[in-house]
């Protein structure tokens, strides 16, 4: 049987993301879509064949048919809504980063832990198969990891390129704006920070330090961090944004018995990333290939198999995503200071 999602927010990522993962989802059905903006709401619920549209998000949670609600808000409502969705005893998949504040989602964590649901954040490159294959290989294949290097640079003519393949956006007079964007760099580090330090945790775990340096010039924003993973292996980051030249995102893991090693394209291609991970032991190099590319879709696919215990959830969760949030304090405050720091003892805000 499928599962009932509800989608809160029928904006940018709704309409490039969830609303087509809902529908292709093997396992998923739109139940509901809610949106303050009625035109939004009504317009997509009808494109979409959502069986209700609400523009009340308590209406949508009240809805029995609805058993996950994927949060699509700006970043400052992530938690509040989500504490909202777990108090109706339903699942949660929300967007990234999962907060603004450490002391939100410290809150979150106690109504999480009271409840029977489960929350997911929405890193969806996690669901990349070649970077699932590169998760695995790193794991078994590689020995000791010593060292990664891994870099996010979005690129000047990325919105020339996208627009080509995503769907005109629509948008309306009467929806809801966020005020996180204003400070760009604080939006910068959540927006694109955040799936460069969930790639890292995802592949080689948690930073247990980090000196961070930044400089903006001729409107580029660009952040060198330096830094140790768990066991002490070297860390080396660059968050740039934005770059003159096209999108440029990868990582290299070297191991004492093998190296891994990615380019990731724009999530907006559906290309999935480009893996190489050679291995001493087999002595030859592997680069996985696989068909399934839609990252929001397998995302979607995965937490509700997980929800049902047919599969582990292999997402960010709200543990990893409070570490994640706490990395990012840790780098925008490091190239403040000049100060080495732990991100586990950072506490405060990124709005
Ligand atoms: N995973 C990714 O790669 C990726 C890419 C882009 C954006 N995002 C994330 O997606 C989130 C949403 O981005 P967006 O650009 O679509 O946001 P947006 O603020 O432009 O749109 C959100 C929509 O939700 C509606 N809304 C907000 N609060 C509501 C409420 N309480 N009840 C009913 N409707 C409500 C608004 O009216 C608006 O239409 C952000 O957190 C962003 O970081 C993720």
């Amino acid at each position: 049987m499928k599962m009932g999602v509800g989608i809160l927010g029928c904006g940018p990522i709704a309409q490039m993301a969830h609303l087509q993962a809902v529908s292709k989802a093997a396992n998923a059905y739109l139940a509901a879509v809610c949106d303050r903006a009625t035109d939004l709401a009504e317009h997509l619920g009808a494109y979409y064949s959502a069986k209700q549209i609400y523009y009340d998000y308590e209406k949508m949670l009240a809805d029995p048919n609805v058993d996950l609600v994927i949060i699509a808000v700006a970043d400052e409502y992530h938690v509040k809504n989500a504490i909202s969705a777990i108090k109706a005893g339903k699942h949660v998949l929300v967007e990234k980063p999962i907060g603004i504040s450490t002391l939100e989602v410290e809150q979150l964590q106690v109504d999480l832990v009271r409840s029977n649901c489960t929350l997911q954040v929405g890193h969806m490159k996690r669901f990349d198969p070649a970077l699932v294959f590169a998760h695995r290989f790193i794991r078994e294949e590689i020995g000791e990891v010593v060292a990664m290097k891994a870099w996010y640079c979005d690129s000047v003519i990325r919105y020339d390129m996208t627009d080509s393949v995503l769907p005109r956006i629509l948008s309306s007079g009467e929806a809801e704006q966020g005020r996180s964007d204003q400070n760009k760099k604080n939006y910068f580090l959540r927006a694109h920070g955040s799936h460069l330090v969930d790639m890292v945790q995802y592949m080689v775990g948690p930073i247990i330090d980090l000196k961070a340096s930044f400089i903006e010039r001729s409107e580029i924003n660009n952040w060198f961090v330096q830094g140790h993973l768990q066991g002490g292996a070297n860390l080396q980051l660059d968050l740039t944004i934005a770059i003159q030249e096209d999108w440029s995102e990868g990582f290299i893991v070297y191991g004492s018995k093998g190296t891994v090693s990615a380019k990731i394209y724009n999530p907006w291609y559906h290309k999935t990333a480009e893996v190489f991970c050679y291995s001493l032991r087999s002595k030859g190099r592997f680069q996985p290939v696989d068909n399934k590319s839609n990252c929001f879709q397998l995302q979607l696919e995965n937490v509700v198999s997980s929800i049902r215990n047919e599969t582990q959830q292999i997402g960010t969760d709200l543990d990893e995503a409070m570490i994640g949030l706490k990395t990012l304090l840790a780098i925008k405050q490091s190239a403040e200071t000049g100060t080495t720091l732990n991100p586990v003892e950072m506490t405060g805000d990124l709005l």
